[in-house]
């Protein structure tokens, strides 16, 4: 059944409803980057959540989630974690209310086709879907930066995620045939042209749990502090690792552990590698831009430390096939997601075959989806 059949059958007349799309990303490359003032490269995919409803008198939300099969209902006077989806909307709902605007409720129907805690931003997804449907009923409007950051306040705040701003950003500002190349220093921003006529995105996930993931990236990010207050002993200049070049993290590296020593380099050299992977793009260089995304796993593998055994073998793996030019994971890592750059020939038996020889390695199984770049959240039908 469609959105718009759920919606009648659940709530009736639906003359007032509207439909927002709030689509999953895919990061291309610059990983760990954002709450380090870096550059990042996201792209918006297909798969999304929709969400079709109606403005309420009141004040209260009602939401169906076809996916789980729940209804959820809360007062936006009281706003109250529950460990449970609807937190999200709630926790934007409280980051609205707290810049002072006024909302009212909405009811309607909720669906999503991206996968759940697989690094393509289902969070963020809903996060800046439900901040459209809050504008929306009350005919109020924000640049898409002001709804990034809203969101980002509400997983930080409400979901007590420590996240950087890129999810947010790719779901609100990406426009379709375009990956956002995305400055984190000053969120300025720059849509660059991404159709790649015999190459393709394909996008696998893992399966795999990320159990590791919220403490490891909150110590990866400590980390990250770590370096940058021993750095800036020498040059107070310096505000985000974005300020320090190779060349200077090279001289100081013995100012540094071991440890936080690597993590720099990781960072340090991804910010490069994304300027490069731009400018190769741009001069439709792909074979280069498959190089830096290899160049970029390897680093987040070895220097960052945050793969895992399934992303290796899945990326591992893609290199050797036919027509792949780059393949890497993507996201906070720790399971999730590996994103590869394939000739469109080879698309179909990399799909098929993948998924085979990773479940007789791991017993896991993977998914793959052939990805173009997707328009940001948007409202239809208003
Ligand atoms: C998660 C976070 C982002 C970013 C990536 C790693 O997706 O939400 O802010 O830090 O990890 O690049």
């Amino acid at each position: 059944m469609n959105i718009n059949d759920t919606f009648t059958q659940r709530f009736g007349d639906d003359a007032a409803a509207f439909t927002v799309r709030a689509p999953g990303r895919v990061n291309l490359i610059g990983e760990h980057v954002d709450y380090n003032g870096g550059l990042v490269l996201p792209m918006a995919l297909s798969l999304q959540f929709t969400l079709r409803v109606r403005p309420r008198a009141d004040n209260v939300v009602k939401l169906y989630a076809t996916e789980f099969d729940d209804e959820q209902n809360f007062s936006l006077d009281e706003l109250e974690k529950r460990g449970e989806w609807i937190d999200y909307v709630m926790g934007v709902a409280d980051e609205l209310q707290k810049s002072n605007l006024n909302l009212r409720g909405f009811e309607g129907v909720i669906e999503s086709t991206v996968p759940i805690a697989s690094g393509l931003s289902s969070s963020a997804a809903i996060e800046v879907g439900s901040c459209l449907a809050f504008l929306q009923v009350t005919n109020q409007s924000l640049s898409s930066t002001e709804i990034a950051l809203l969101c980002q306040r509400a997983e930080n705040n409400f979901m007590g995620v420590n996240c950087g701003i890129m999810d947010q950003m790719a779901v609100a500002a990406c426009e379709k045939d375009h990956a956002l190349l995305l400055d984190c220093r000053d969120l300025s921003m720059r849509q660059v042209p991404f159709v790649l006529d015999e190459y393709s995105i394909v996008v696998t996930d893992s399966g795999a749990p990320r159990e590791l993931a919220s403490s490891a990236y909150n110590e990866r990010r400590a980390q990250c502090e770590e370096g940058l207050a021993v750095l800036q002993k020498f040059d107070s200049t310096l505000q985000t690792l974005r300020d320090v070049s190779p060349d200077f993290l090279e001289e100081h590296a013995m100012d540094l552990s071991g440890v936080v020593y690597q993590r720099l380099k990781h960072v340090v050299n991804e910010i490069a590698r994304t300027l490069e992977a731009v400018q190769v793009l741009e001069a439709n260089d792909l074979a280069r831009f498959g190089e830096l995304m290899n160049e970029s796993h390897h680093s987040l593998r070895d220097d960052y430390s945050v793969s895992s055994l399934e992303l290796n073998y899945l990326t591992d793996w893609a290199r050797h096939q036919d027509g792949v030019l780059g393949s890497r994971m993507t996201g906070a890592g720790f399971g999730g997601c590996t994103v590869t750059l394939i000739a469109k020939k080879n698309v179909q038996d990399f799909m098929r075959d993948q998924p085979i020889e990773y479940s007789k390695k791991t017993g896991r199984t993977a998914r793959c989806w052939e990805c173009t770049a997707e328009q940001g959240a948007e409202v239809l039908d208003r």
